[in-house]
């Protein structure tokens, strides 16, 4: 039985062997050839479908660490601002250790599914008229003066909790890819995935690291522009960011990998979205801009045919039915309503 992040890495997190872990049997997420992907590239594309995880994101990696580390340390409320992710997988630990979960979020601007997460879970939700970037602002400092523990990705554990992913890719493959596509927002994951990336290089002597490809949403590409946004704006949500807290964990991924951090349009990224979905794999927008990002840097000659890459989807796109419903293909048309009778059906069946 797979047992959860913490229990099956240990060696490689910072845990003694009384650590009782906080699980609920996050990771071990498949990783999934995307075969039109690839021949549209004629890269070897494969997906590491991270929405497969227990609250639908990668967060639960991250969170399981961090969770298991407070509840050693005694805390009794974590806190967090979030995009919508961070904060379901925030309360959903939070409800498995016994701990209240408050979490912070830009009013109207999550995800219908995250939201309701969050509620059924039974955090507390408090929503800022505001942007992430500012609710971040915000609970970091309350953690400074208050009995509460910041689980965004600030907290180092959650950094731990992450680079997982990085080992199960190499595990799966026999080998780390050339290249590792992966969105970003506020740059913890891709500054995780970089860390495990290099300690199963030095400990499980990987034959080399990938490249690291982070991309972010154009209207919120802070670290390609080099300067915050004070108003980041995109459809993908979870990546609507301006001054990422990580910012120099990403710079040292990609400049030490020989990678890069480009930008990907809402266009780009949503084009991408339904392109995943053609393989069979519903991913949030803001996962998309990993393929969307790989298919631009392959067309702009960065990449040579035949190399390998891994791009992270990062979140479940049933997080965003909205989103979903106003981008899908065939959806302009909406369903074709008709009588309830065989012939009805089989005419339209038939396009007559
Ligand atoms: N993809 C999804 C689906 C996310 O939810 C996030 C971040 C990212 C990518 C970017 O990861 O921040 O480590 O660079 N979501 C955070 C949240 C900010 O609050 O849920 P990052």
């Amino acid at each position: 039985m797979w047992r959860g992040v913490v229990e099956e890495y240990r060696e490689f997190l910072p845990v003694g062997p009384d650590t009782e872990p906080v699980s609920l049997q996050e990771g071990n997420t498949p990783l999934i050839y995307a075969r039109q992907l690839s021949e549209r590239t004629g890269l070897e594309i494969w997906l590491k479908y991270e929405g497969l995880n227990p609250t639908g994101s990668f967060k639960d990696r991250g969170m399981a660490m961090a969770v298991t580390k407070a509840k050693e340390d005694g805390a009794k409320v974590l806190i967090c601002a979030s995009t919508g992710n961070t904060s379901a997988s925030a309360a959903a630990y939070a409800a498995r250790a016994g701990m209240r979960a408050v979490v912070v979020i830009p009013d109207g601007k999550i995800a219908q599914g995250k939201l309701a997460q969050a509620y059924m879970y039974g955090a507390q939700v408090v929503a800022v008229r505001g942007n992430f970037d500012q609710a971040l602002a915000i609970v970091r400092h309350l953690a400074e003066t208050h009995p509460v523990t910041l689980v965004n990705s600030v907290n180092p554990f959650r950094i731990e909790g992450q680079k997982t992913a990085a080992f199960e890719i190499c595990d799966e493959l026999g080998e780390a890819p050339d290249v590792l596509a992966i969105p970003v927002g506020n740059a913890g994951n891709i500054t995780a995935y970089w860390k495990g990336f290099v300690e199963y290089h030095l400990h499980r002597r990987t034959r080399h690291r990938p490249r690291m490809f982070g991309f972010e949403a154009e209207g919120a590409a802070a670290i390609v522009q080099g300067k915050a946004i004070a108003h980041p704006e995109t459809i993908a949500t979870a990546i609507r960011i301006g001054n990422p807290a990580s910012w120099n964990g990403a710079v040292e991924a990609v400049e030490q990998s020989g990678g890069m951090m480009g930008a990907v349009t809402d266009e780009e990224i949503l084009e991408a979205y339904r392109w995943v979905a053609r393989e069979g794999i519903f991913c949030e927008p803001a996962s998309a801009a990993s393929v969307a990002g790989l298919v631009k840097a392959r067309a702009d000659g960065r990449l040579e045919k035949g190399m390998t890459a891994v791009c992270v989807l990062t979140g479940n796109g049933l997080k965003d039915p909205d989103t979903a419903l106003l981008h899908a293909p065939g959806r302009a048309e909406g369903p074709q309503v008709v009588e309830a009778t065989e012939e009805a059906v089989a005419n339209a069946m038939m396009g007559s």
